[in-house]
């Protein structure tokens, strides 16, 4: 049986894989010390750009034009680049067993890989309906977008089923950004979702209306407080038919659902210590286990900034936990020590002609300001979130760079606030002028 041994291991080719090759070669690195082990066939890319622009009916994107790190205004590592560096990409190589106290991991395919170090960085798997027994739910053309494979299976139906029939099942970040691009692909686009507003976990009501408006006024219906309950197939078993627990019956073409995301930690179960629902990690991503890792979706690190402990499923988080995570590998071989995580959340989305930024914390009272009307030619607004007399988060759909670095700041500085009415009046110009 074929055994390898490597310095350094990273399990999972995704964001965070990209991200942690980078700053190993920005830190030193000889050939040969570090590898890659990815079940997806190409080097990491950034993954944000499938439910985006790779879905574009044109102009669309397509690697090798985002693989890490352009998302974050970097430099793009093509495959040719972890040859230069004398890191091994190992593709199309699923880990099925791990066994961190030999510090050994086993493919599918019966290859054993050794490692000093290990960072963990396998990400989330999608929740599927057929998780949850719902009938039918294995019909062809129901869709599921995390890796680059699904969202080539869906263009070749969106071409198939040209100016069809789609529903979308969900109503959290897929739902939304698919339902945006099945529509600029000429479908006819319902979405379907048990909760009263979209997005519930970050938007309030107010900021939901808008999107909720602004969709509906791109002919997409939106019909939420129900679940899809079972879904009819034709004779070639693609689907034709999905039935909703109300008792209503839409017929569909494609099927997209997005009803969230599991960190992929099975490999790891038992052998490694575990915080809500994740891996857990200090400050510096370090798990239970000495000289193991963990990074990016799986991650479950100290929020300084809040005195919690969280998970984070967003991509700026992958990026910069990877980069501690190494600067950390890289100190303690040093005898250095480094600075603790001291992460500020921030989340975006982009659909249509619409972008927004988030960035801290979504706890307290809010406040809505500026031009939330969907109809409006360039609508720009926002929200703040309030806790203890001081804004803790804020939001802002339409933002220029300069703006958003301004709610950035403010949800990391955490000013004082006199009063709501006030806020509301000044809008965005209190961040502006902090
Ligand atoms: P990631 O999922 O990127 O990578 C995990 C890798 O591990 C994959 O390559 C996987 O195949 C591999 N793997 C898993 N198990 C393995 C095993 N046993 N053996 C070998 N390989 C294994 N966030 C955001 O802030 N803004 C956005 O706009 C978007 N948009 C977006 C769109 C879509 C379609 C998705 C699915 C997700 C987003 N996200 C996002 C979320 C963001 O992409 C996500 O948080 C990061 O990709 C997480 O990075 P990781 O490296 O942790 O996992
Ligand atoms: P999500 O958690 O954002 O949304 C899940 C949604 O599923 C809920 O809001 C709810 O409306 C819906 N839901 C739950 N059960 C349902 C049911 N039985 N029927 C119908 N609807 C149901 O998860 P997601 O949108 O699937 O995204 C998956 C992962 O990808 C997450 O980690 C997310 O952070 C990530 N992602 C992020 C972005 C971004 O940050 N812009 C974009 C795409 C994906």
């Amino acid at each position: 049986m074929a055994e390898k041994s490597f310095k350094y291991v990273i399990v999972g080719g995704g964001v965070a894989a990209g991200y942690a090759a980078r700053e190993f070669a920005k830190q030193g690195l000889k050939p040969g010390e570090l590898a890659i082990i990815s079940k997806e066939a190409v080097a990491p890319y950034e993954r944000p750009a499938l439910s985006k622009a790779y879905l574009f009916p044109e102009g669309f994107a397509r690697l090798p034009g985002f693989h890490c790190c352009v998302g974050s205004g970097g430099e793009r590592l093509l495959p040719q680049w972890y040859k230069e560096q004398g890191i091994e990409l190992i593709l199309s190589t699923e880990i099925v067993k791990a066994d961190l106290a030999a510090q050994t991991l086993l493919s599918a395919a019966g290859e054993v890989f050794k490692y000093h170090v290990l960072i963990i960085a396998t990400g989330s798997t999608v929740i599927r309906l057929t998780d949850f027994g719902v009938q039918g739910a294995d019909s062809k053309n129901i869709f599921y977008l995390r890796e680059i494979d699904d969202a080539n299976k869906l263009i070749e139906v969106i071409k198939a089923k040209k100016n069809g029939k789609c529903v979308i099942v969900g109503g959290g970040y897929i739902g939304l950004e698919l339902g945006a691009v099945m529509k600029m692909n000429n479908f006819d686009v319902s979405m379907v979702y048990p909760e009263p507003w979209c997005m519930p976990r970050l938007f309030t009501a107010d900021i939901a209306a808008f999107y909720e408006g602004y969709y509906a006024n791109k002919g997409i219906k939106i019909i939420k407080g129900t679940v899809a309950v079972g879904f009819t197939a034709d004779a070639n078993g693609e689907v034709k038919d999905v039935k909703l627990k109300d008792g209503r019956v839409l017929e569909a073409d494609i099927v997209v659902v997005g009803v969230g995301g599991r960190p992929l930690m099975t490999l790891f179960k038992g052998q490694v210590e575990e915080e809500k629902g994740g891996i857990k990690t200090d400050g510096f991503f370090k798990t239970s286990v000495p000289d193991v890792y963990a990074v990016g979706d799986v991650a479950t690190f100290p929020m300084k900034l809040y005195g919690d402990i969280r998970r984070v499923e967003h991509v700026d988080h992958a990026r910069k936990s990877a980069e501690q995570s190494v600067k950390a590998i890289k100190a303690t071989e040093e005898g250095k020590s480094i600075d603790e995580y001291d992460y500020l959340p921030y989340f975006y989305s982009r659909s249509f002609d619409l972008s927004w930024q988030f960035y801290g914390d979504n706890v307290g009272d809010t406040v809505l300001f500026g031009d939330n009307n969907p109809t409006s030619p360039k609508p720009k607004f926002g929200s703040y979130w309030i806790k203890n007399g001081k804004i803790v988060g804020a939001f802002l759909e339409g933002g220029n760079p300069e703006e958003n670095k301004a709610i950035a700041k403010i949800a990391r500085l955490q000013p004082p606030v006199e009063g709501l009415e006030e806020l509301k009046n000044e809008g965005l110009s209190f961040a502006c002028k902090i």
